[in-house]
């Protein structure tokens, strides 16, 4: 497909990535989210994401009690949070099994440097409330960040996600990678504790039955984002302010690169098709914007708080490194 201007990528995002859905408020979505009478909750929270100055992702994930192939989730932005202030009209989007039942809006025509409250509405259910704010312009002598990696369920509580959300002033949270992890609870031979999981029972943290082996498949992959997204802190830590990611490893596997990763073997199968489904299963439910329609690989990305800074994220895995060289290897050298 040849896309000659910006706003006809954009359209054409939201026409191929089926979750993801262009707000400009230029518009109706042709749809007024009547209730399909399936019964929903909101168990995964909200979230936004990759601001800029003048618009910025939002993200939530609709349960349904029963299989229904889509459902129309309606989506407000105001700048109070008691939804008073209404930026436009809200609008509708379709939400499919096809994308787990995760929404993302890219909300365009925002002011820069401003505060926004966020909420979604589904079958008569409403989520909780986000708070969002956009890049800052012109003339800027602070900006306030919390930093986050290596957040891995089985090995404790996120209470750093829990204490950030309390800080009222972050312009972001950057989060750099190892969002999840994707261990099983245990080794091959299923009495070996995985990685960092040897006291996950006494912190409450055992991964679920239905997931608790080592992550290959979309569906793993799904359920240990949900299972992730049903923590208070990270809930918390989304819908405080918006959240700038990029992967490290364990978003696919241990060590990844390019072609394989450390923790892949031939008896789990293609590491494409494992990449595939890690990377999908990603960008479903973080709040990154996508670079580039089916583009699932390029994260490489940046942010200009006003004349103070330019924040880089860079990808150092999945397009950027080559198989590392082992220790192994060079014998001299043990
Ligand atoms: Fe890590």
């Amino acid at each position: 497909m040849r896309i000659s201007t910006r706003r006809e990528f954009l359209i054409a995002s939201a026409l191929s990535m089926g979750a993801f859905v262009v707000s400009t408020g230029l518009g109706g979505c042709g749809s007024d989210g009547s209730d399909s009478g399936v019964k929903v909750a909101f168990n995964h929270g909200v979230a936004s994401g990759d601001p800029l100055h003048d618009r910025v992702i939002l993200w939530t994930r609709v349960t349904p009690n029963s299989a229904t192939d889509s459902l129309e989730v309606r989506f407000e932005v105001a700048t109070d949070d008691t939804f008073k202030n209404l930026v436009r009209p809200a609008e509708t989007a379709t939400i499919s099994a096809a994308h787990d039942y995760t929404l993302k809006v890219d909300f365009q025509n925002l002011q820069a440097g401003s505060t926004y409250f966020y909420r979604f509405t589904c079958n008569g259910v409403t989520s909780p409330v986000g708070r969002t704010k956009t890049l800052p312009q012109g003339a800027l002598s602070q900006a306030k960040f919390a930093v986050f990696s290596c957040s891995n369920y089985p090995n404790g509580h996120f209470n750093a996600y829990s204490e950030a959300a309390k800080i009222a002033d972050l312009d972001a949270t950057i989060h750099t990678g190892d969002y999840i992890y994707e261990y099983g609870m245990f080794e091959k031979d299923g009495v070996t504790p995985a990685y960092a999981t040897a006291h996950a029972a006494e912190y409450g943290r055992v991964l679920p039955s239905d997931n608790n082996t080592e992550l290959l498949t979309l569906e793993d992959y799904r359920k240990r984002y949900a299972l992730y997204h049903t923590d208070a802190g990270l809930q918390a830590i989304h819908a405080a302010c918006p959240m700038i990611v990029v992967w490290d490893d364990h978003e696919i596997a241990n060590d990844a690169y390019k072609t394989g990763a450390q923790n892949h073997d031939e008896s789990e199968g293609s590491f494409s098709e494992r990449k595939a489904n890690a990377l999908q299963a990603y960008f479903e439910w973080l709040p990154i914007r996508p670079y580039q329609e089916g583009n699932y690989e390029t994260i490489y990305r940046s942010f200009t708080y006003g004349d103070l800074l330019s924040l880089h994220m860079l990808d150092t895995r999945i397009i950027g490194r080559d198989q590392q060289l082992s220790y192994a290897d060079f014998p001299e050298l043990m």
